[in-house]
Protein backbone atom coordinates (compact mmCIF):
# COMPACT_ATOMS: atom_id res chain seq x y z
CA UNK A 1 0.00 0.00 0.00
CA UNK A 2 1.21 3.35 -0.98
CA UNK A 3 1.30 5.56 2.24
CA UNK A 4 -0.39 8.81 2.57
CA UNK A 5 1.64 12.21 2.64
CA UNK A 6 1.42 14.17 5.17
CA UNK A 7 3.01 17.56 4.06
CA UNK A 8 2.53 20.66 6.01
CA UNK A 9 4.29 24.10 6.26
CA UNK A 10 4.60 25.96 9.95
CA UNK A 11 6.69 28.96 10.99
CA UNK A 12 6.69 28.15 14.72
CA UNK A 13 6.10 24.19 14.54
CA UNK A 14 2.77 23.91 15.92
CA UNK A 15 1.53 22.85 12.88
CA UNK A 16 4.40 20.42 12.40
CA UNK A 17 2.80 18.80 15.71
CA UNK A 18 -0.71 18.77 14.43
CA UNK A 19 1.25 16.85 11.22
CA UNK A 20 2.61 14.36 13.12
CA UNK A 21 -0.57 14.25 15.28
CA UNK A 22 -2.78 13.02 11.87
CA UNK A 23 0.46 10.80 11.01
CA UNK A 24 0.00 8.61 14.15
CA UNK A 25 -3.75 8.90 13.82
CA UNK A 26 -3.40 7.46 10.65
CA UNK A 27 -0.70 4.75 11.76
CA UNK A 28 -3.28 3.53 14.30
CA UNK A 29 -5.67 3.28 11.74
CA UNK A 30 -3.43 0.75 9.68
CA UNK A 31 -2.63 3.32 7.22
CA UNK A 32 1.35 3.97 6.81
CA UNK A 33 1.92 7.45 6.18
CA UNK A 34 5.32 10.25 5.46
CA UNK A 35 5.04 13.28 7.12
CA UNK A 36 7.17 15.79 5.04
CA UNK A 37 8.16 20.16 5.64
CA UNK A 38 7.21 21.65 2.27
CA UNK A 39 10.09 23.55 0.94
CA UNK A 40 12.76 24.41 -1.41
CA UNK A 41 14.43 20.68 -1.90
CA UNK A 42 10.60 19.25 -0.78
CA UNK A 43 8.72 18.25 -4.21
CA UNK A 44 6.69 15.25 -3.51
CA UNK A 45 4.04 13.94 -6.40
CA UNK A 46 0.85 13.63 -5.32
CA UNK A 47 0.04 10.75 -7.43
CA UNK A 48 3.13 8.35 -5.68
CA UNK A 49 1.02 8.39 -2.82
CA UNK A 50 -2.49 6.68 -1.87
CA UNK A 51 -3.95 10.20 -0.70
CA UNK A 52 -2.56 13.83 0.97
CA UNK A 53 -3.08 15.83 3.21
CA UNK A 54 -1.78 19.12 3.21
CA UNK A 55 -1.60 21.42 6.47
CA UNK A 56 -0.41 24.97 6.79
CA UNK A 57 -0.69 27.90 9.39
CA UNK A 58 -2.39 31.57 8.96
CA UNK A 59 0.49 34.45 9.86
CA UNK A 60 -1.10 37.99 8.98
CA UNK A 61 -3.83 36.64 7.01
CA UNK A 62 -1.81 33.96 4.81
CA UNK A 63 -0.80 30.62 4.65
CA UNK A 64 2.52 29.91 3.95
CA UNK A 65 4.02 30.76 0.67
CA UNK A 66 6.05 27.55 -0.18
CA UNK A 67 2.80 24.98 0.47
CA UNK A 68 0.95 26.95 -1.63
CA UNK A 69 3.06 27.35 -4.43
CA UNK A 70 3.44 23.52 -4.33
CA UNK A 71 -0.09 23.00 -4.15
CA UNK A 72 -0.63 24.84 -6.81
CA UNK A 73 2.14 23.57 -9.23
CA UNK A 74 0.62 19.86 -8.41
CA UNK A 75 -2.68 20.73 -8.39
CA UNK A 76 -4.19 18.91 -11.01
CA UNK A 77 -1.48 15.31 -9.45
CA UNK A 78 -3.78 16.10 -6.56
CA UNK A 79 -7.14 16.08 -8.39
CA UNK A 80 -6.53 12.43 -8.81
CA UNK A 81 -5.71 11.17 -5.16
CA UNK A 82 -8.09 11.40 -2.22
CA UNK A 83 -6.83 14.95 -0.33
CA UNK A 84 -7.31 17.31 2.62
CA UNK A 85 -6.42 20.40 3.85
CA UNK A 86 -5.95 21.61 7.75
CA UNK A 87 -5.48 24.86 8.27
CA UNK A 88 -4.06 26.36 11.82
CA UNK A 89 -4.93 29.78 12.80
CA UNK A 90 -6.14 31.73 16.21
CA UNK A 91 -9.08 32.99 14.49
CA UNK A 92 -10.55 29.06 15.06
CA UNK A 93 -10.11 29.40 18.47
CA UNK A 94 -12.63 31.73 18.85
CA UNK A 95 -16.33 30.56 18.69
CA UNK A 96 -17.81 33.65 17.28
CA UNK A 97 -19.65 33.75 13.57
CA UNK A 98 -17.12 36.74 12.54
CA UNK A 99 -14.18 33.82 13.38
CA UNK A 100 -15.68 31.35 11.27
CA UNK A 101 -16.27 33.43 8.36
CA UNK A 102 -12.85 34.35 8.88
CA UNK A 103 -11.63 30.84 8.98
CA UNK A 104 -14.18 29.58 6.31
CA UNK A 105 -12.23 32.46 3.91
CA UNK A 106 -8.55 31.51 4.73
CA UNK A 107 -9.49 28.17 3.46
CA UNK A 108 -11.57 29.26 0.40
CA UNK A 109 -8.36 31.83 -0.16
CA UNK A 110 -6.14 28.44 -0.05
CA UNK A 111 -8.34 26.67 -2.86
CA UNK A 112 -8.85 29.56 -4.96
CA UNK A 113 -5.15 30.48 -5.23
CA UNK A 114 -4.14 26.62 -6.06
CA UNK A 115 -6.92 25.52 -8.13
CA UNK A 116 -6.69 22.42 -5.67
CA UNK A 117 -10.13 20.81 -4.31
CA UNK A 118 -9.48 19.34 -1.28
CA UNK A 119 -12.41 16.43 -0.37
CA UNK A 120 -12.17 17.29 3.58
CA UNK A 121 -11.04 20.37 5.08
CA UNK A 122 -10.82 21.34 8.42
CA UNK A 123 -9.64 25.21 10.78
CA UNK A 124 -8.11 24.02 13.85
CA UNK A 125 -7.20 25.89 16.53
CA UNK A 126 -3.05 26.87 16.84
CA UNK A 127 -0.83 28.14 19.66
CA UNK A 128 0.50 31.27 20.78
CA UNK A 129 4.09 30.58 21.18
CA UNK A 130 5.14 33.68 23.25
CA UNK A 131 8.64 32.11 24.31
CA UNK A 132 9.63 31.62 21.09
CA UNK A 133 8.99 34.80 19.21
CA UNK A 134 11.55 37.54 18.34
CA UNK A 135 11.11 40.74 20.41
CA UNK A 136 9.01 42.57 17.68
CA UNK A 137 6.98 39.20 16.97
CA UNK A 138 5.94 39.04 20.86
CA UNK A 139 5.52 42.79 20.81
CA UNK A 140 3.14 42.94 18.04
CA UNK A 141 1.43 39.85 18.80
CA UNK A 142 0.42 41.04 22.18
CA UNK A 143 -1.16 43.97 20.75
CA UNK A 144 -3.46 41.67 18.75
CA UNK A 145 -4.20 39.44 21.76
CA UNK A 146 -5.27 42.50 24.17
CA UNK A 147 -7.77 43.68 20.95
CA UNK A 148 -9.42 40.31 21.17
CA UNK A 149 -8.92 39.77 24.76
CA UNK A 150 -6.54 37.25 24.57
CA UNK A 151 -3.65 36.19 26.67
CA UNK A 152 -0.64 38.71 26.97
CA UNK A 153 1.80 37.26 29.76
CA UNK A 154 4.31 36.41 27.05
CA UNK A 155 6.28 34.05 29.85
CA UNK A 156 4.30 31.78 29.14
CA UNK A 157 2.79 29.73 26.27
CA UNK A 158 -1.06 29.26 24.91
CA UNK A 159 -2.24 25.77 23.26
CA UNK A 160 -6.09 26.00 21.83
CA UNK A 161 -5.58 23.20 19.45
CA UNK A 162 -8.43 20.68 20.22
CA UNK A 163 -6.72 17.45 19.96
CA UNK A 164 -9.79 14.95 19.90
CA UNK A 165 -10.95 16.80 16.53
CA UNK A 166 -7.20 16.58 14.99
CA UNK A 167 -7.48 12.87 15.63
CA UNK A 168 -11.00 12.34 13.99
CA UNK A 169 -9.76 14.46 10.84
CA UNK A 170 -7.05 11.80 10.97
CA UNK A 171 -9.51 9.26 10.95
CA UNK A 172 -11.81 10.90 8.38
CA UNK A 173 -8.81 11.25 6.10
CA UNK A 174 -8.07 7.18 6.46
CA UNK A 175 -12.12 6.52 5.72
CA UNK A 176 -10.94 8.34 2.05
CA UNK A 177 -9.28 5.75 1.15
CA UNK A 178 -11.00 2.64 -0.55
CA UNK A 179 -9.18 -0.16 1.02
CA UNK A 180 -10.06 1.45 4.04
CA UNK A 181 -13.38 2.38 3.57
CA UNK A 182 -13.99 -1.32 2.32
CA UNK A 183 -12.24 -2.75 4.96
CA UNK A 184 -14.20 -0.78 8.20
C1 LIG B 1 3.37 36.93 13.43
C2 LIG B 1 2.11 36.12 13.55
C3 LIG B 1 0.99 36.49 12.81
C4 LIG B 1 -0.20 35.77 12.94
N1 LIG B 1 -1.29 36.15 12.19
C5 LIG B 1 -2.45 35.49 12.35
C6 LIG B 1 -3.61 35.92 11.63
O1 LIG B 1 -3.58 36.83 10.81
N2 LIG B 1 -4.77 35.26 11.85
C7 LIG B 1 -4.87 34.21 12.74
O2 LIG B 1 -5.96 33.67 12.91
N3 LIG B 1 -3.77 33.77 13.41
C8 LIG B 1 -2.58 34.38 13.24
N4 LIG B 1 -1.47 33.95 13.91
C9 LIG B 1 -1.55 32.76 14.78
C10 LIG B 1 -0.91 31.52 14.16
O3 LIG B 1 -1.68 31.04 13.06
C11 LIG B 1 -0.80 30.43 15.25
O4 LIG B 1 0.09 30.90 16.24
C12 LIG B 1 -0.35 29.08 14.74
O5 LIG B 1 -0.42 28.16 15.81
C13 LIG B 1 1.06 29.12 14.18
O6 LIG B 1 1.42 27.86 13.71
P1 LIG B 1 2.94 27.46 13.41
O7 LIG B 1 3.62 27.34 14.77
O8 LIG B 1 2.85 26.17 12.71
O9 LIG B 1 3.51 28.54 12.57
C14 LIG B 1 -0.28 34.65 13.82
C15 LIG B 1 0.86 34.28 14.56
C16 LIG B 1 2.05 35.00 14.43
C17 LIG B 1 3.24 34.60 15.25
Amino acid sequence: MKPVLVLYASTHGHTARIATRIAETLERAGVPSEVRRAGPETDPVPADYAAVVVGASIHAGHHQREIVSWARRHATSLGTVPSALFSVSLSAADDTDEARATTRKYIDDFVEATGWTPRRTISLAGSLQYREYDFFTRLLIRMMMRRGGHPTDSSQDYEFTDWDAVERFGRQVAELLPAAAAAS
